[in-house]
């Protein structure tokens, strides 16, 4: 497996990280995960902005433009062969002796590598269970940055209780799961919570927001709370690693009939035509 390191192309035995890294101190830099279709990168301008966009707002100067980074990403796909899966990219501040403030001569540290995942058809079609939780992050969940310690301990409860994921709720108000946005469908529109600074402004969430209204269907942004998640006629999670893919229940309650909807699986359909 080929690695992207700084412009280069290494392998896993070439890439030396330091242990003086800000990345592994502090978390201190940003990420994206792409998906990869028939050996494509899906939606990279919209990955590019939103990494741009969070590299910005936490200082970091990227090594690479997004036009040149494209490039060589879609290289690293061609050099490891890889036709269906993902794309990890992260760039840290860089390595300094430990100290908070951001170091005087900063060397960002870039680096991505492909894995091969097939599509999760299974839980696409039969739908996942869901467990609430408190949100306890930052208040710039808008940034994809390295710090995830809240959503591994938020997956880790879903594990825990033999769930599926996660959802987050600040207050009673949802926001949204550990990695993947959640929408609700209550009387035909669909309902998610706004692109503000408590979520991140997922590229799958903007894509079928897209969708449900090129199908006409009523699209609102807009908070819901925990009751009206539990009084939804559907519920489902959009991401990277998920697509589309139904909640079924909601800590041990069945969403609705405890089926995948309707207009979920009219979503799928159309999202499934956006990938090939
Ligand atoms: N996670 N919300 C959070 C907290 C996320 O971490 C992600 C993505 C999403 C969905 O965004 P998108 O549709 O752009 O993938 C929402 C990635 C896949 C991860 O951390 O692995």
């Amino acid at each position: 497996l080929t690695y992207l390191y700084q412009d280069r192309f290494v392998s896993k035995e070439e890439l030396q990280i330091s242990p003086e890294d800000r990345g592994y101190y502090f978390g201190d830099g940003v990420y994206e995960v792409f998906r990869v279709y028939h050996g494509r990168l899906y939606e990279a301008a919209a990955h590019f902005e939103r990494w741009e966009k969070s590299a910005a707002a936490l200082r970091i100067p990227l090594p690479l433009p997004s036009g040149e980074l494209t490039g060589r990403l879609e290289e690293l796909i061609r050099i490891n062969g890889l036709s269906e899966g993902t794309v990890y990219m992260q760039v840290t501040r860089g390595a300094a002796p430990r100290s908070h403030p951001f170091p005087a001569d900063t060397k960002p540290i870039l680096m991505a590598y492909t894995t091969e995942a097939r599509r999760p058809l299974n839980t696409m079609k039969e739908g996942i269970s869901a467990v609430t939780m408190e949100d306890i992050r930052w208040l710039r969940c808008d940034l994809k940055t390295l710090n995830l310690l809240p959503n591994v301990l938020a997956k880790q409860h879903a594990v825990d209780q033999g769930a599926g994921d996660v959802i987050l709720h600040r207050n009673g108000t949802v926001t949204e799961c550990s990695a993947s946005n959640i929408m609700i469908v209550k009387d035909g529109a669909v309902i998610t919570h706004p692109a503000n600074h408590l979520i991140l402004h997922g590229i799958t969430r903007a894509v079928v927001l897209r969708l449900a209204q090129g199908l006409g269907l009523s699209v609102r942004e807009t908070p819901f709370t925990l009751k009206e998640l539990r009084a939804a006629d559907e519920v489902f999670i959009t991401g990277t690693t998920v697509e589309v893919t139904p909640v079924i229940s909601v800590d041990g309650v069945p969403v609705a009939d405890g089926r995948p909807g309707e207009i979920t699986r009219r979503l799928q359909n159309e999202f499934e035509k956006t990938i090939s």
